[in-house]
């Protein structure tokens, strides 16, 4: 399984502070935005990663995350020109998946959740074809809406409907086999003069191969697209990580617990920010005695209690 994330856009919504900065960059709460969705692929078990933004903004990604090798992971880099829509990054991509499955999902998508791994992990794992991810939400108008039966199986699929046919929007996180990158090819761009993430799931819907998993009311998705969710993801990020102890999407962390880096990598890296409460958590986490008491202490953290029962 390979893993894109898109990073591009214009990111009008955050104007002005996305004149100069690629929203991706902007701090969620502690770290760049793009840590979020890294983390999730990561937390996957994804290890070869491209991550697409504009030509202007690729170099900045590179100079937050190289090459991945500090995480263990392989990380790479192709430009968007212009935002022409979702499905272009999987025709950007098509050299890079092959022939393999890709998850794509959207730079400034926010997971969050007791089980979500898990959740992951088996989609993954049980995949077939196409699979999204659907969420229940107040104002699906403002989505992609997915309707289904009792079997869970997708009837329908509107792109932000005036009458919603369900609650559940659906999320910036899809996996697919390698046959999207074709159908993204033949996908004729919206009346915004786009190509739809829709429409291509519509494709698979078509063929009968479209799988939802639907995210209960356990789970945390946010979008971090606009002033006003971005100030509350940053507080919902906060919120968490001070009454727990844990960071969110600590790239860093992930790695020494999935075994790609070791102690003193971790150290090394904690030591570079040790002036902060990042570094010091990094630090932290290095300095306990056993690896195995993390496995306690991580029983019940959501982002991590996948790795618990390996
Ligand atoms: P959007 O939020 O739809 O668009 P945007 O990020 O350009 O922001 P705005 O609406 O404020 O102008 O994009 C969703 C995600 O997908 C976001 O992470 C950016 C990314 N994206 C691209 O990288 N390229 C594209 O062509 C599109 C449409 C989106």
């Amino acid at each position: 399984m390979k893993g894109i994330i898109l990073a591009g856009g214009s990111g009008t919504r955050l104007s002005p502070s996305t004149l100069s900065i690629n929203k991706h960059l902007i701090p969620v709460y502690d770290k760049p935005m793009i840590y979020y969705p890294l983390s999730v692929l990561m937390l996957g078990g994804i290890k070869e990663v491209l991550i697409i933004s504009t030509p202007h903004d690729v170099s900045r990604f590179k100079d937050l995350l190289g090459n991945g090798e500090s995480l263990g992971i392989s990380i790479s880099y192709l430009s968007q020109e212009d935002p022409n829509g979702i499905p272009e990054a999987l025709v950007i991509g098509e050299h890079f998946i092959g022939k393999d499955d890709v998850t794509l999902m959207l730079g400034d998508n926010i997971f969050y959740g007791q089980g979500f791994t898990t959740l992951f992990r088996k989609a993954i794992k049980n995949h077939e074809h196409a699979t999204i991810f659907g969420y229940r939400v107040k104002d699906p108008e403002r989505f992609g809406v997915a309707e289904f039966n009792e079997r869970k199986k997708v009837v329908s699929l509107e792109e932000k409907p005036d009458d919603p046919k369900s609650d559940f929007a659906v999320t910036g996180l899809y996996i697919y086999d390698h046959h999207a990158v074709e159908i993204a090819k033949h996908l004729e761009p919206s009346e915004r003069g786009e190509l739809e993430i829709t429409d291509l799931n519509k494709e698979y819907l078509k063929m009968n191969k479209l799988n939802v998993e639907l995210l209960g009311r356990g789970f945390a998705w946010m979008d971090a697209g606009t002033h006003e969710s971005l100030f509350e993801a940053s507080e919902f990020v906060k919120n968490i990580q001070q009454r727990q102890g844990f960071k969110l999407a600590c790239l860093e962390e992930i790695s020494y617990y999935m075994g790609y880096i070791n102690k003193d990598d971790l150290i090394d890296m904690g030591n570079s920010m040790a002036k902060n409460d990042y570094g010091r958590y990094l630090l932290d986490i290095a300095n306990r005695k056993h690896i195995e008491q993390y496995w306690d202490d991580l029983v019940g953290h959501p982002m991590l209690e996948v790795m618990s029962h390996e």
